[in-house]
């Protein structure tokens, strides 16, 4: 039945009722848990809700490297060690579990761990940040991941909601190669992708609001690949631009440079999904529980200039011979 469970713009979904009954408890004023502390969603997530004075604890597989903040507690844990998570879960109000690295597959058995940790626990409510277009048959393995993971979620029966990001528009800081390019199957296809700051935004207001459902969480407007490597060269003042690649010929170019499979299927899925339009709907989400639209790409680059370091690295090699 909860496979049928699908995200509608803002509105939450029909959520079965044992999951819908819990999601309009009142949201309590206790410790909110953030899990992968130290990641850039999840520190920023913890700064804006440290700024309102939220209690929180941060869960961290290395404590060195959590944010330093105020009324914040750090204990260590990771997903894959399930007797590190019963301290991490015990006695929150609510937590927001950041889907972790690995192999998909084995890292839905991963949230699988934390959401079993947090209903052992009584956790009042969980966040869990998915992704836009989950779904068993997606072209992107990760997009399979996080469906299972939510089947997990749901399974738990936990009082939760599910934000599912469309990509990151920071991912393109990592796909342009030292000329300028970014190649994939990709084809004309669009996204409604989302910068990291409306997704961390996003999350620390659903962690207040706790309303329950599943939601996408996207940027303001659907890009092709084409029109963000426009739009990022007006920016960065140098020349960018997408090549069209088939399938097949990623696979092949990816495969001479990675050796491990799943991650060669990762990086080809991302633009296959793209092509088949499973992150192209925008949704009014962002406003919706923030107050404040979703940042254009010019908006998010500009105020968070030092991002765009990585794509003046090409030009610098090339200046320098
Ligand atoms: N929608 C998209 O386009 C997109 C793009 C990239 C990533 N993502 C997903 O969104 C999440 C947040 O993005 P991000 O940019 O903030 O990623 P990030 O900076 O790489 O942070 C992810 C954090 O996950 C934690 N983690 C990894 N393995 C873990 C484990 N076994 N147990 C517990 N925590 C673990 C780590 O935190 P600690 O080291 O502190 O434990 C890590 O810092 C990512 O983890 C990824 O799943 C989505």
């Amino acid at each position: 039945m909860w496979g049928a469970l699908a995200a509608h713009d803002t509105m939450a979904v029909d959520l079965p009722t044992s999951i819908r009954r819990f999601s309009t408890k009142t949201p309590g004023c206790g410790v909110i848990l953030i899990t992968g502390a130290s990641g850039r969603v999840a520190r920023r997530t913890a700064e804006l809700l440290a700024g309102d004075g939220q209690r929180l604890r941060l869960m961290t597989r290395n404590p060195q490297r959590a944010p330093k903040l105020t009324d914040a507690e750090t204990v260590r844990g990771d997903f894959a060690e399930p007797a590190t998570l019963k301290d991490a879960f015990t006695g929150v109000s609510a937590a927001l579990v950041v889907s972790a690295s690995g192999e998909p597959g084995e890292r839905a058995r991963l949230h699988r761990n934390a959401f079993q940790a947090a209903a052992r626990a009584g956790v009042g409510h969980v966040v869990y940040l998915s992704l836009q277009g989950a779904a068993p048959d997606s072209k992107y393995p990760f997009s399979r991941d996080h469906y299972l993971s939510e089947q997990y979620l749901f399974a738990a029966g936990l009082p939760c909601t599910v934000l599912r990001n469309a990509f990151y528009i920071d991912m393109f800081l990592e796909k342009f190669d030292a000329e300028g390019v970014v190649r994939g199957p990709a084809q004309q296809g669009r996204g409604a992708f989302v910068s990291r700051e409306d997704v961390a935004r996003t999350a620390a207001a659903v962690l207040r609001k706790q309303p329950g459902g599943i939601y996408n969480v996207t940027g303001p407007e659907a890009l092709s690949v084409a029109d963000i490597a426009r739009r990022l060269s007006t920016l960065v003042g140098r020349q960018l631009r997408y090549e069209d690649e088939s399938a097949d010929a990623a696979r092949e170019r990816l495969s001479r440079l990675e050796s491990l499979a799943w991650r060669v299927d990762l990086s080809v899925g991302w633009f296959e999904a793209i092509a088949a339009g499973e992150l192209k709907h925008t949704s009014g989400t962002v406003l919706r529980f923030t107050g404040t639209a979703p940042l254009s790409l010019e908006d998010y680059f500009r105020a968070f200039l030092k991002l765009l370091r990585a794509l003046h690295l090409g030009q610098d090699r090339t200046s320098a011979g």
